[in-house]
């Protein structure tokens, strides 16, 4: 039988702490097959939505957004953690476990009324996405769908985000 994307990602026990499952997509993207499947699973999770760019964060999210952009014959729109965008910038703060941070998005990026589909390698607490989409939204954009490689249900990141349309390619029931 062919493989699944899932079958490409490396899940490590107790990474980056004791009870935490890493789950690792340096795995499926070293593979051209399981680079192939998440970026085409990705991709036709759009389905008929009608968009005019793509948002990723770095840096995973740069990996999984471009092709995605490119498939679909659009443009890519980094956000990037403080200090690194050369142009004027929008920020937005977001809690990790331990304090929060910064991430930017140049205020030029994004034009008003633009349709944007955001895509990351991973939901798990929501934060970086709910940041990313105040971003969006406050340079005027409309947030039309936000795609993910994987989903950690457990951990409940699609509520922070609700009322958004968000579709996970592989979806884990745990953390
Ligand atoms: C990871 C992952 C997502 C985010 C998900 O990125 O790539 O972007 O965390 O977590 P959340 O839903 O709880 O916000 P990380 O900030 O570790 O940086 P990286 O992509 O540069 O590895
Ligand atoms: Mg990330």
């Amino acid at each position: 039988m062919s493989k699944k994307v899932e079958d490409y990602v490396r899940s490590i026990p107790d990474f980056p702490e004791p009870g935490i499952i890493f789950r690792d997509v340096t795995s499926v993207i070293q593979s051209p097959e399981g680079l192939k499947l998440a970026i085409d699973g990705l991709t036709d999770l759009i389905g008929d939505t009608e968009f005019d760019v793509v948002v990723g964060p770095e840096s995973r999210g740069f990996i999984f957004g471009v092709p995605v952009a490119y498939n679909t014959g659009k443009g890519f729109v980094p956000v990037r953690k403080k200090g690194k965008l050369p142009c004027e910038t929008i920020s937005a703060d977001y809690e990790l476990e331990y304090g929060t941070a910064t991430i930017e998005m140049h205020k030029d990026a994004i034009t008003p009324g633009q349709k944007v589909i955001i895509v990351d390698d991973l939901i798990a607490t929501g934060g970086t996405t709910e940041a990313i989409i105040k971003l969006v939204e406050e340079l005027g954009g409309e947030v039309v769908k936000v795609l993910f490689l994987m989903e950690l249900e457990g951990l409940k990141g699609r509520d922070k985000i609700a009322g958004y349309d968000v579709e996970s390619v592989i979806k884990y029931p745990g953390k």
